[in-house]
């Protein structure tokens, strides 16, 4: 099978995972509304591109916190690597390093922090945390990565709860016995979610800031109000991000809330997006609506159901290549060139 899109990844990761795999990556919540319309909604815009502009020679590279990444897509933290290949994030790790870009690892690893690190040296990566009721818990998690040579601190904001994913009720979803959370003890397992501490507040990125010196990015942030509240709490980073559509469904697309939080952002701080990411114009809309990068969540969880590391390196080669032809095509032969008149707003 010619892998050309990343719908080719789907189609294969829909057809040879287990069900239970495949339905819990899949999943998004109530009606699945704002996953799809993450989606669809990039369908409705329309490029205005420039002519004649010598693209002979592109430059895609970006910089993340003044970090340099080979082009501006990065890997979104996504839980249980091992439910799509045997050596789940390791291979993860190595694929990000290898395509020279971000991978943000997620809380929910089923393997530990440090067998990440080891598989990639030098890699550069993020730890995603979600903060449990027992805070000496988070604290470890956070001081172990950046003492693990972690550049950032993801802290999700949406997820006081898990949304209802109706597959994974209907699966009675776990992970298999042989799978662990590997950075949280046996307790955790067995009632995971009601370990995550719903009473959350902006003060916490106080207490998280005396925890650690490195930046701290939020993700789920989809209004100016709460753009304008991460910025005042001293944050680095914003993650415009609805949770690929799992937690509240009927919220909007994510590339339909970016233009409000990257105004309210004001440039005091980077704006990134999730959701949706499917092909290179994809990824050239967001950049033109003024996110600095993009992750992907599911296509790279594809991408190593397919063939492992090697497979979310064609995912990411493949999207890479798609980005880089459509700047060309726009007239943009650098990041630089990219910008809000590359959008057709009276259409939007
Ligand atoms: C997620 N997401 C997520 N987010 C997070 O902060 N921590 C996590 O552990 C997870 N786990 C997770 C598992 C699975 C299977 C999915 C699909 C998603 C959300 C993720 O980071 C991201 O926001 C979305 O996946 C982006 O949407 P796309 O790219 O999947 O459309």
């Amino acid at each position: 099978m010619a892998m050309v899109c990343l719908s080719d990844f789907e189609a294969y990761a829909k057809k040879y995972l287990p069900k239970i795999a495949w339905d819990f990556f899949a999943a998004g919540a109530d009606d699945c509304d704002t996953r799809d319309e993450n989606i669809l909604a990039y369908k409705r815009i329309h490029f205005r591109p420039r002519m004649l502009r010598d693209v002979s020679i592109m430059d895609i590279k970006t910089k993340l916190l003044g970090t340099e990444i080979s082009f501006p897509v990065g890997i979104a933290p996504t839980g249980f690597h091992q439910l799509a290949w045997p050596d789940g994030e390791k291979s993860t790790a190595r694929a990000a390093k290898a395509m020279n870009t971000c991978y943000i690892t997620s809380t929910y690893s089923t393997c530990t922090l440090e067998e990440i690190c080891v598989a990639a040296p030098g890699g550069l990566r993020w730890f995603q945390l979600y903060i449990h009721r027992n805070r000496a818990v988070s604290q470890q998690l956070v001081q172990q990565a950046e003492a693990l040579g972690f550049q950032g601190l993801v802290l999700t904001a949406d997820l006081p709860y898990t949304g209802k994913r109706l597959d994974d009720v209907r699966n009675g979803f776990r992970l298999p016995p042989h799978m662990k959370l590997k950075n949280l003890d046996e307790a955790f397992e067995v009632c995971k979610m009601r370990l995550l501490d719903p009473s959350v507040t902006w003060n916490d990125i106080y207490w998280l800031q005396s925890l650690t010196h490195l930046p701290i990015i939020i993700k789920g942030i989809l209004t100016k109000e709460d753009a304008e509240l991460a910025v005042r709490h001293g944050v680095q980073g914003i993650i415009v991000s609805n949770h690929g559509g799992r937690q509240l469904d009927g919220v909007p697309a994510t590339i339909d809330a970016l233009a409000e939080v990257v105004e309210a952002a004001q440039g005091r701080v980077e704006v990134y997006l999730d959701g949706g990411i499917r092909k290179g114009s994809d990824v050239l809309k967001a950049l033109a609506l003024g996110a600095k990068c993009v992750f992907i969540g599911r296509p790279a969880l594809w991408g190593l159901a397919y063939k492992g590391e090697e497979g979310l390196q064609d995912v990411l080669r493949i999207l890479q290549d798609e980005f880089r032809l459509s700047m060309a095509l726009a007239g943009c032969a650098s990041i630089s060139e990219i910008g809000r008149h590359l959008i057709q707003f009276s259409k939007l």
